[in-house]
């Protein structure tokens, strides 16, 4: 049994959602140490002089070795293969060392998802600081929401203000998950439907296929609400068939309604009942 439905999700329901997400994380328990050595890692581009500076070399257990991309790099980036998904909870980094006063880290930002698409992927933490960025330095990403991710990607965005000189050079890599299903929480908000199909509709037709914005594994139509909320330009989301959210930028302006008084995402969702 299914119902069409068009609401907007009020500030009352995010704040929910977020306590939500808040009792979720103080329940965390361990961090586990994901084994990444020898794993396949590629960059944007690659520096070489007499060595040729791999995106391996953040991932090959050697602190004195690192990962280089090349300069002009329109938006440098690593990445990480994970193989399989894992619960992702931090991702630490380790700069290069012995070289380079630049501050050459300063907003490189840490992601973790579903997608080998960096920007497909939310951030994990908050883009490295000056301070974290000097030769050597121990950089923590935290995950705030555990989520499953195959992928681990560093990038650093031109034109974020901070920007000193855009190169990665990451002496090493390392990933820890968490191993008490804290990816498979069930929580207890719409305990009534176990997916929710979306649709951008304009006086009842469809005006487009929303193709997602990120993809998501989550356990529960309240975790993929989160994780919407969560993510900077998702409006709304569409959950079901294997548990995949999918998050979309598409909002009211785009489909033509004008939204209400205190509201701020926009759905239009065909609930499906347990
Ligand atoms: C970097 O070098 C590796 C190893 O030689 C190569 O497989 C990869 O394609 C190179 N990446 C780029 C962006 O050129
Ligand atoms: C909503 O979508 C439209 C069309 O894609 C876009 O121009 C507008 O900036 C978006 N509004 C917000 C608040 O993001």
């Amino acid at each position: 049994m299914s119902t069409v439905r068009c609401s907007f999700v009020s500030n009352l329901l995010l704040k929910m959602l977020m306590m939500i997400s808040i009792i979720l994380h103080s329940a965390h328990c361990e961090l586990a140490a994901v084994y990444v050595t020898g794993k396949t890692a590629v960059q944007s581009t690659n520096f070489t002089d007499n060595v040729h500076y791999t995106a391996d070399y953040a991932v090959d257990g050697n602190l004195y070795s690192s990962s280089h991309t090349h300069l002009p790099d329109p938006h440098p980036w690593w990445r990480l293969d994970l193989g399989t998904p894992h619960c992702l909870g931090r991702i630490t980094v380790i700069t290069r060392q012995g070289c380079c006063d630049q501050y050459r880290f300063t907003a490189a930002l840490a992601r973790a998802g579903l997608s080998p698409n960096y920007a497909e992927n939310r951030p994990c933490g908050s883009p490295a600081t000056r301070t974290e960025s000097t030769t050597g330095a121990t950089v923590d990403f935290p995950c705030d929401t555990p989520r499953m991710a195959r992928y681990v990607t560093l990038d650093i965005d031109l034109a974020s203000p901070d920007v000193t000189l855009p190169i990665l050079q990451l002496a090493e890599v390392m990933v820890d998950e968490y191993t008490s299903g804290e990816c498979t929480k069930n929580s207890n908000l719409a305990p009534k439907f176990e997916s929710a199909t979306f649709e951008v509709l304009h006086k009842n037709s469809l005006v487009a296929n929303a193709s997602p914005l990120a993809t998501e594994v989550a356990r529960s139509l309240a975790l993929c609400a989160g994780y919407c909320m969560e993510h900077g330009q998702c409006f709304s989301f569409d959950y079901g068939s294997g548990k995949q959210c999918h998050l979309h930028n598409l909002n009211a302006t785009y489909i033509g309604i004008t939204p209400s008084e205190g509201s701020s995402v926009y759905v239009v969702l065909k609930f499906q009942s347990k």
